[in-house]
């Protein structure tokens, strides 16, 4: 028996439903019934059991559990599969140790608090439990390795279009995938690929958001730049809404993508950005490179106006604003 039929039962019922009732239902025996009970309030589902009158849903846990993100999920392949973690070092290397074993795309693992959250550039992602969404996914695109940069671009528009649908908020980009609200920084996306010349094998691509993280319990250095949805809003998010939103874009602008190819996308992150037009400097490897934004090539890479009028392309790096004007 799978516990989300014996949840869509109870949650079907509203009322108490008999240990006899849900057995003949379900195909099971009583104590089979009985031991899922238990497996649910182990999960942090409250049922109530009443002798002779049967059992009853009282309170659902805030946790991010496979049967609760299947419930009105509208993907096809995203998030049909799903690894729930209450703890995990990093959910992107748990999707890629699934994936070196074969798991489909699609496969969504998800965490409530990574021990060792990863973000771009080496660099740690902030996760406490019950605050955000911290999640990872597997795809196998049959593409080339150069055209991933793409995805992230395309993962950042599908999210941001997520949380504006959701929360009203303007949230923009900047380049590449980082968005933001007035400027600090609300969600951040680490693509990881494993690849061969001319094949990717598969990608991991992770996402953060912060939802209900108070930007006081940041470090300060974080602070400056980064807080939370919650922060801008005066009413409680439900994590898996907002998750299951972010699933079903996402797999929509795959699709978009693949039937109406990337420039569409593009002119939507162009729409989107907080990069575009301004002033950056730009931390290449070691150098620090200063221009204006001027646009974003089909490949994903960020192009810059040098004061001296060059142009100059950057593939990877991290947008900082507030250069200096002249
Ligand atoms: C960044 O902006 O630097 C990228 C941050 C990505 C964080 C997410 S949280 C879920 C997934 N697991 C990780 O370890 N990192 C990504």
């Amino acid at each position: 028996m799978k516990k989300s039929a014996l949840l869509l039962e109870l949650d079907r019922s509203k009322d108490y439903v008999s240990g006899e009732q849900l057995s003949q239902i379900l195909g099971v025996s009583r104590t089979a019934v009985w031991k899922q009970i238990q497996g649910l309030r182990e999960q942090g589902y409250e049922i109530e059991a009443q002798p002779r009158i049967g059992y009853r849903l009282l309170k659902r846990p805030d946790l991010l559990l496979p049967e609760e993100i299947a419930s009105g999920l509208g993907t096809d392949y995203l998030g049909q599969e799903v690894v729930h973690y209450d703890e995990v070092d990093s959910t992107n290397d748990a999707a890629r140790r699934l994936a070196q074993q074969g798991a489909p795309a699609g496969t969504l693992v998800v965490a409530e608090r990574q021990t060792g959250g990863k973000g771009r550039m080496g660099r740690s992602w902030i996760s406490p439990a019950g605050e955000g969404l911290w999640f990872s996914f597997i795809l196998r695109p049959k593409m080339l390795p150069q055209e991933a940069p793409r995805i992230t671009l395309v993962a950042a528009v599908a999210v941001a279009q997520a949380l504006r649908s959701l929360t009203g908020l303007d949230i923009r980009i900047k380049w590449p995938n980082d968005l933001l609200i007035k400027g600090k920084k609300i969600t951040g996306i680490l693509t990881e690929m494993n690849s061969e010349i001319g094949r990717i094998n598969y990608l991991v691509v992770g996402i953060g958001i912060n939802v209900d993280i108070n930007p006081i319990s940041l470090p300060p250095e974080v602070r400056v730049k980064a807080t939370s949805l919650s922060a801008y809003l005066n009413r409680k998010l439900s994590r898996l809404e907002l998750l299951r939103r972010c699933l079903e874009e996402l797999e929509r602008y795959f699709e978009k993508w693949q039937v109406g190819g990337f420039d569409k996308i593009l002119e939507e992150w162009k729409q989107l950005s907080a990069t575009l037009g301004n002033r950056v400097q730009v931390m290449v490897l070691e150098d620090l490179i200063e221009g204006l934004a001027e646009d974003v090539g089909a490949d994903g890479s960020l192009l810059l106006r040098l004061d001296d009028g060059t142009s100059y392309q950057v593939v990877a790096g991290d947008v900082m604003f507030g250069a200096k004007s002249d």
